[in-house]
């Protein structure tokens, strides 16, 4: 106790328990590098990364490798493209005192965990990625038998191994990448998780723990690596909680020697399901940029109000008095994410009884939209001005994300006898 006559009368405030405990979890996400930001985007992916930052620590980078393993013949489009989308970022309101923005090619980390974690890959879970016969069927324009293509999931799994990530929001076409990188992380731990005299150091463990309980133990482990009983999974890490003879360095042992995993260096990460409504292109097909179908998220007002006007509609609204159905018409579906319920219930009564024309169904579309993109006009405003700004974020954000890098990278070395 201090007898400082200051120190009892004006006590500083208590730490908030928030900031004591555990640090908070850690989320990474990437896009490829597709150059100004649409409204797909936005609610498919950009809405919710901007929820995320305030709960979790968020790295977020332009993955402009894994734009080249499609696109490796078109050099000239990649770094316009980065700027472009980080300012689309900044506009959406990723603040970057919370964020970690950066670009992954400045991070060459990152090839180097690849390289690493590319020695043990099976090739089989690689051409089993549905995302890889899909695409080559898809891209039939491109040459896709490429390595790098093939590789395209186990690059994507070194971006996220390397952060230590616990959370990876993707959209379900990425979960299967996210899998992947899961057993990836588990297969790195069980090989290099061990030190080499780890059968030795766990007998030594296990004798800490005393007769009865090692047995009970043991018995509790086969049970476990047999049946996958999570039950007995909790008696085993009891035991280890229970016992007062263990250090640090024996309880870790004694987790990997349970699971059949070695110590964990490589964090095995889940995925962040995005719920995101999903946002069609102006003609009822996915929106891309390269289907012409897009609204940028800072697409000019005028723009905007033509691009509404012009939608297809359902055909068999040939004239004004012909009775339409919402199911089968494009602007509907922007209606599902846009309006509210009222909204909603005028448009299907209209449209089914032909009391409104399309060009009134889609005012309120358009106001709703413009509505929506004036905050993030006003937020690029100085980035475009001055692009620097920009450039300096992407500065701060990849020295940021090095650090955490050079440290994984630092124990991964180690693990695999590289640290000489
Ligand atoms: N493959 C992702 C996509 O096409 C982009 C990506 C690359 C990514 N690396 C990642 C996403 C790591 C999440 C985590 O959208
Ligand atoms: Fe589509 Fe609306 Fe026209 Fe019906 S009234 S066809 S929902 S635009």
């Amino acid at each position: 106790m201090s007898d400082h006559p200051l120190a009892s009368s004006d006590p500083a405030p208590a730490p908030s328990p928030a900031d004591a405990v555990t640090p908070r979890r850690r989320v990474l996400s990437g896009m490829r590098p597709t150059g100004a930001m649409h409204l797909g985007h936005w609610h498919g992916a950009l809405k919710n990364w901007v929820r995320l930052q305030d709960e979790y620590e968020c790295f977020f980078f332009a993955a402009d490798w894994h734009a080249l393993t499609t696109h490796y013949e078109e050099r000239e489009v990649i770094e316009t493209s980065v700027y472009e989308m980080v300012t689309d970022w900044l506009a959406a309101g990723l603040d970057p005192d919370k964020v970690t923005l950066f670009i992954q090619s400045r991070l060459p980390e990152h090839a180097e965990l690849f390289t690493l974690l590319a020695m043990g890959t099976p090739l089989g879970w690689l051409e089993r990625m549905p995302t890889y016969k899909d695409q080559i069927e898809r891209l039939k324009d491109r040459d896709l038998a490429t390595y790098g293509f093939l590789g395209y999931p186990l690059l994507q799994a070194a971006d996220i191994l390397i952060y230590k990530a616990n959370f990876v929001p993707v959209g379900v076409d990425q979960a299967p990448h996210v899998e992947i990188t899961r057993e990836v992380a588990r297969r790195f731990n069980h090989l290099y998780g061990r030190e080499p005299d780890f059968d030795e150091l766990v007998r030594a463990a296990l004798k800490k723990l005393g007769k009865d309980r090692a047995k009970e133990f043991e018995a509790a482990r086969h049970a476990y690596r047999e049946s996958g009983d999570v039950a007995a999974l909790e008696r085993g890490r009891a035991i280890i909680a229970a016992s007062g003879s263990l250090g640090g360095a024996d309880r870790e042992r004694l987790d990997g020697h349970l699971r059949g995993t070695g110590k964990t260096i490589l964090v095995e990460p889940d995925v962040l399901l995005t719920e995101t409504s999903k946002l069609v292109g102006l003609d009822g097909t996915k929106m891309s940029k390269s289907y012409g179908n897009a609204i940028a998220m800072r697409e000019d007002p005028v723009e905007v109000e033509r691009k509404i006007r012009r939608m297809p509609t359902d055909p068999a609204r040939v004239h004004r008095s012909d009775s339409g159905d919402p199911e089968k018409c494009p602007v509907w579906q922007f209606h599902k994410v846009y309006s509210d319920d009222e909204t909603k219930a005028w448009v299907v009564h209209g449209c089914t009884t032909a009391a409104i024309g399309c060009l009134d169904c889609k005012q309120p579309l358009i106001e709703a939209i413009i509505r929506e993109q004036a905050p993030w006009r006003e937020r690029a405003e100085p980035y475009l001005t001055n692009p620097k700004r920009v450039h300096w974020i992407v500065e701060v954000g990849t020295e940021r994300a090095r650090t955490v890098a050079r440290e994984t990278m630092r124990e991964v070395r180690e693990a695999m006898g590289l640290s000489y």
